[in-house]
């Protein structure tokens, strides 16, 4: 795709350390063209978060994407936290409004939308979370906001324990989850490209009520986790579904505009499956 520019074209892009995987790029760009949006969307490798609020205004950047290591670091720059961003203590977007640069979480949004396609109703619904990190925590916030019961596993017992007390939930080490789950949340890396073999190891006992399982990786769709879970008769939903409506919300914040979620869609998975590469 070859995009034209011009003196009105509008700049969006992610920041983050490494980017060469990222498919943000690809997808936005593609709404941009959809859309007819005079905008194009690039990679800034960037190691230090200190001076990009201060270059989006100088620059006019009119927005940026946030990924790791710097969803955490990045809060403390910005000139207002959206109230959703500041009780997850992580940002995934920044939106350059003139005056303020504003912070947002969308990946909360991306995962609740991703299951709510399947389950509508997330009430009192038992949820098992596998990970305790960044994406961990913006997801167990927005399930409880949805009135969610949530239950927390992760490899260093620590980390899980703190993040379950915040968010008043319970915690199991890896070898012994206790309970039945009607949703599980796959949150580690383990699984994703080139390590596709790897998967946490938790007892298979946690399928035995069947319970609709999602994993967050994206790459591939459908990792060995996902696999294991359809082999026991698990509904399972692919990282894909939270990644492209964590996308379509950034979206919609930097440019007012709905947006084309199935192209979006379309276009990474058609990437995932090496048609444009
Ligand atoms: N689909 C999407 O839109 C989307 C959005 C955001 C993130 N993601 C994906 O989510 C994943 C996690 O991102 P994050 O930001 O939450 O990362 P993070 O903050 O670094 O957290 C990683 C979590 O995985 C656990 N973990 C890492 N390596 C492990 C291993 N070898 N064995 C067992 N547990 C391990 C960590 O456990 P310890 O506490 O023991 O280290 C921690 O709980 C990444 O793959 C990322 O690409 C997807």
């Amino acid at each position: 795709m070859l995009v034209k520019i011009n003196p009105e074209t509008k700049v969006f892009g992610i920041i983050g350390f490494p980017l060469s995987h990222s498919l943000s790029p690809v997808m936005h760009n593609r709404a941009f063209e959809e859309l007819g949006i005079n905008a194009v969307y690039l990679y800034f490798p960037c190691r230090e978060v200190g001076g990009v609020v201060a270059g989006m205004k100088s620059l006019s950047i009119k927005g940026l994407s946030v990924t790791i290591p710097h969803k955490e670091k990045i809060c403390r720059y910005v000139d207002e936290l959206d109230p959703i961003a500041k009780s997850i203590g992580a940002i995934n977007t920044l939106v350059n409004k003139g005056e303020k640069v504003i912070g947002y979480n969308t990946d909360a949004y991306g995962a609740v939308m991703a299951l709510k396609s399947r389950i509508e109703d997330l009430r009192a619904k038992k949820v098992l979370i596998i990970g305790a990190g960044g994406a961990s925590r913006a997801i167990g916030f927005a399930l409880k906001e949805e009135g969610a019961e949530i239950s927390i596993t992760n490899r260093t017992e620590q980390r899980g324990i703190a993040l379950a007390k915040e968010l008043k939930a319970q915690f199991y080490p890896f070898s012994d989850i206790r309970g039945d789950f009607d949703i599980i949340i796959q949150t580690t890396p383990l699984g994703m490209y080139p390590e596709i073999e790897k998967m946490p190891s938790v007892p298979d006992s946690i399928f035995e009520k069947k319970p609709v399982v999602m994993d967050i990786i994206y790459n591939p769709m459908e990792t060995a986790f996902l696999k294991l879970a359809k082999k026991k008769g698990c509904e399972t939903i692919s990282g894909v579904d939270m990644f492209v409506y964590q996308g379509a919300k950034q979206f919609e914040l930097w440019t007012g505009k709905q947006a084309p979620v199935s192209i979006m869609r379309e276009t990474v998975i058609s990437f995932l499956k090496g048609k444009n590469r």
